[in-house]
This record gives structure tokens, C-alpha cells and sequence, in this order.
């Protein structure tokens, strides 16, 4: 394949959070030019003050960022004419007919698959704390244990007594532990003779089910997927059942983690699944006198990011804490929120969400039709040349509310240009 149709492929994982279909799908994406590595991707908005912009031109630029061959990404942003939109949303509505959603996980839910190449490093650990670290932010979050025979998360949440129920549409309900929306194979099995009757025959397709048949709710801001060791199945089937899944690497501080992370990345890239950061676990013991000890060596984490040119997200200490909550079902974040690994796990998540901030709270055609509300006589003139969509709202070009007046002529005059850079050596 050409870098041009790789960039390509990768554009073809970015969603219109709003629409819920990619931007190729969609004809948003115009040319892409590429020179020396640096890759200029267009892309054509619907309007100039889309909410959305800021979101899909990041995910473009991580998504483009992540394709081997492109050391930087520059996007070019137009506004579309009527009848481009017009086009638009009939695409978008013909293809939310057509494909019966994919998974029961809505496109707009961010997918943070929290993996390393290496087992016991830290992920599980990671991925129940980096949840409710995020929930406390008022997030609507859910945890899927993709370890299915090494599930750990039911214990770590103090969820070990509870068992996954189905709904009247026969669907799974997930158990709500700590405010956490939690579905594991954990949860599904009674016993040791169970868990072997289950092995081999619906056990490998509990991933598949885990996305289909579940009732995730429907304000799902987050799902944080507990990832197996190592690099296999599980991972192509996540990229393959969600394309808007973004990696979290976990590493510890040894050198040989550090390799098997990368692995596991480098796997990612391929998959076109970008990565949000690298996180460093185990990273040093302090004692009660103040005396540091680094028991796994020291600074594989960032030598890590550095290398794969992501942000290093933190580097949580190794504290008895971390292990006692997470045999207790209490983990750290929940009751040592002033401990020092909470306090790194915590600002972890805060930059996750930063990274990658919530989908569902703003759209364009609801501001939209804020807008028609707000601006009467611009909402007829809305109406006289804007096109109505199914459900009555008016899509059509309307001057930003704080500079109203200065678009005389109501013709789609902004051409915006952003450009973004992704660091790689
Ligand atoms: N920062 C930490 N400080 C102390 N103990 C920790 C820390 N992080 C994880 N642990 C402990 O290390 C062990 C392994 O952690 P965890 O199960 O989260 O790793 P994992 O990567 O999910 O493992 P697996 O590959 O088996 O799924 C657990 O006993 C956990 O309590
Ligand atoms: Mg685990």
C-alpha cells in the first residue's frame, strides 16, 4: 500500500462523533499531500464553528500521526458548500440505516485499551483505578475485562459476589461496582467446573458478545478495556469491533518491559489503534525515612514515550497500597486519594481526558439549532436557503453569535487553517 493510501485507512477510523460514520465515508476529507514525510490531510467541516472541530482534527492528527512513514501532520480546514452538506447528510443518514450498529458501544464512547506486551506490570491495576479516577470527574464510565481467562477486575473492584444478569431484550446488564459499569467473564462463571465447561467453547467469543450483547449505557463516556498480556487475538479483535479504540501503554521502568511495550505499540500502529501515552508502574519504592529505592531500574517509561513520540503520562510508584486495594476491592484512588500513587494515577486520567475529551456533551446540529433559536431572522434566512433534515433541524452556514452581523452575506466565507505537528524521529 502507498502512504497515501495508509493515511488513508487511518482517516477511515476517525468517526464524526455527531453522525457516527467515519470522514472519508462522509466526504469530509479532501486532499492529502504528502512530502517528505509530512502529511497535509484537508478536511472539509460542515460549519466554520463546529463544536466538534478541535476533536476530529485531534483524532486526525493522532490517527495520521500513528501511520509508519509521516513525521508530521498539518490539516487544512475548509467549510463545506450547501450542497456538499446536503450530500453529507444523506450520507449520513443512509448509512445510519444501513449499518446496524456494530457494537452495542456507541461511536461516540472513547475506548481506552489500557495493554502491554508483558504480564503483571500493572494493567488491571491501572485500568480500574484509571476508571474511577475518570468517573469522579463525572464521567459515565464502564470497564471491560478483555482478559477473559486471566480476569482479575471483579476482585479489584469489590465486585466478586455479584453476578451479570440479562435484561428483557436479552442483553447483558453490566454490574455497577463502585459506580463503575464493570462486565467480565469474573462475573459470568460460578466455579472453577463452570469456568471449564464455559473454556473453549464461549469463552472465545466473549469479546465479541461483551460489545454486541451488552446494555452499556447509553451515556457511556468511557470504556476502559482491562487488556490481556501479550499482542495476540484480543487486540486485532478490538481494532477490528472498535475502531475508535486508543491504546494506553503500560510499562515498568526495566528495559525488558520497556521492549515488550513496544512491541505491543508497534502492533497498535499497524492496526492503525493510536496511542494515547505510555504509563510507568512500579517505578520506585519510598521508604517511611524518605529513602527512594528504584527496585525496577528507573526511567524505561519515558524512554518509551520518547521512542514511540507519545506523551508520557505518568510514573506511579510502587506502593504496598496499589496491591492491598486491589485484593481488598479497594482500590487506591477510591480510599488513599492523598496517597502518592493515587495522586500520579489521578493526574494520569486527568490527562487522558484531556487528551481525549468527552464526545457526547456538544454537537453541531444541536448547537445548530441553538442557534436557529437564538438568531431569529437568521433562522429564517436559514430556512429560505438551508436545508431541513428529518428531524426538522436547520443545517446551514450561521455566523458565530459573539461576531453576529459581520457575515453580511451569509455565504459560507471562512476558510480556517490549523495545523498540527506530531513529533517522531
Ligand atoms: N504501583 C504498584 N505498587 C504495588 N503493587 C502493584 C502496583 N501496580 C500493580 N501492583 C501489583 O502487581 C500485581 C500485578 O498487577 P496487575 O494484576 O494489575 O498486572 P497486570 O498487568 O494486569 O497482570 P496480568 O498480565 O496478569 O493481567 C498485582 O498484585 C498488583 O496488586
Ligand atoms: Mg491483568
Amino acid at each position: 500500500m502507498s502512504l497515501e493510501s495508509d493515511i488513508r485507512a487511518a482517516l477511515a477510523n476517525v468517526i464524526d462523533p455527531e453522525l457516527g460514520t467515519d470522514i472519508v465515508d462522509l466526504g469530509m476529507v479532501g486532499d492529502i499531500v504528502i512530502k517528505d514525510g509530512r502529511a497535509s490531510v484537508g478536511l472539509a467541516l460542515t460549519i466554520a464553528s463546529c463544536p466538534m472541530r478541535g476533536q476530529i482534527e485531534g483524532d486526525i492528527t493522532r490517527r495520521v500521526g500513528a501511520v509508519s512513514g509521516v513525521s508530521s501532520v498539518e490539516i487544512v480546514t475548509t467549510v463545506m458548500s450547501q450542497d456538499q452538506r446536503s450530500t453529507l447528510m444523506e450520507r449520513a443518514r443512509l448509512r445510519a440505516r444501513e449499518t446496524a450498529t456494530p457494537t452495542a458501544v456507541d461511536p461516540s464512547t472513547r475506548v481506552i485499551a489500557v495493554s502491554s506486551g508483558k504480564g503483571g506490570v500493572g494493567k488491571s491495576s491501572l485500568s480500574v483505578n484509571l476508571a474511577l479516577a475518570i468517573a469522579a470527574q463525572g464521567h459515565t464510565v464502564g470497564l471491560l475485562d478483555a482478559d477473559i481467562w486471566g480476569f482479575s477486575t471483579p476482585r479489584m473492584l469489590g465486585a466478586t459476589e455479584t453476578r451479570l444478569m440479562a435484561n428483557a431484550d436479552r442483553k447483558i446488564v453490566p454490574t455497577v461496582a463502585n459506580g463503575i459499569h464493570l462486565v467480565s467473564t469474573g462475573l459470568l462463571l460460578d466455579d472453577e467446573a463452570t469456568a471449564l465447561m464455559w473454556r473453549g467453547l464461549m469463552l472465545s467469543k466473549a469479546l465479541e458478545q461483551f460489545l454486541n450483547d451488552v446494555a452499556w449505557p447509553s451515556d457511556l463516556g468511557y470504556l476502559v478495556v482491562d487488556m490481556p498480556p501479550g499482542t495476540g487475538d484480543v487486540q486485532m479483535a478490538l481494532t477490528r469491533l472498535l475502531p475508535q479504540a486508543e491504546m494506553v501503554v503500560v510499562t515498568t521502568p526495566q528495559i525488558a518491559a520497556q521492549r515488550v511495550a513496544a512491541r505491543v505499540a508497534d502492533m497498535a500502529r499497524r492496526s492503525h489503534m493510536p496511542i494515547v501515552g505510555v504509563i510507568e508502574n512500579m517505578a520506585g519504592f519510598t521508604t517511611d525515612s524518605g529513602e527512594r529505592i528504584e527496585i525496577f531500574g528507573a526511567g524505561g517509561g519515558l524512554a518509551l514515550a520518547q521512542e514511540l513520540s507519545v506523551p508520557f503520562l505518568a510514573s506511579v510508584p510502587i506502593d504496598p497500597l496499589v496491591s492491598q486495594g486491589s485484593d481488598s476491592g479497594l482500590p487506591i484512588v477510591l480510599h488513599k486519594p492523598d496517597s502518592a500513587a493515587a495522586h500520579v494515577i489521578i493526574e494520569a486520567a486527568a490527562r487522558i481526558t484531556e487528551i481525549l475529551p468527552p464526545l457526547a456533551l456538544d454537537n453541531c446540529i444541536g448547537r445548530l439549532s441553538g442557534l436557529v433559536a437564538l438568531i431569529g431572522d437568521w433562522g429564517q434566512r436559514a430556512e429560505d436557503r438551508g436545508l431541513k433534515t428529518d428531524n426538522g433541524l436547520l443545517i446551514t452556514d450561521m455566523p458565530n453569535p459573539d461576531n453576529r452581523g459581520t457575515d453580511s452575506t451569509g455565504e459560507p466565507a471562512v476558510k480556517a487553517e490549523s495545523s498540527f505537528r506530531v513529533g517522531r524521529r
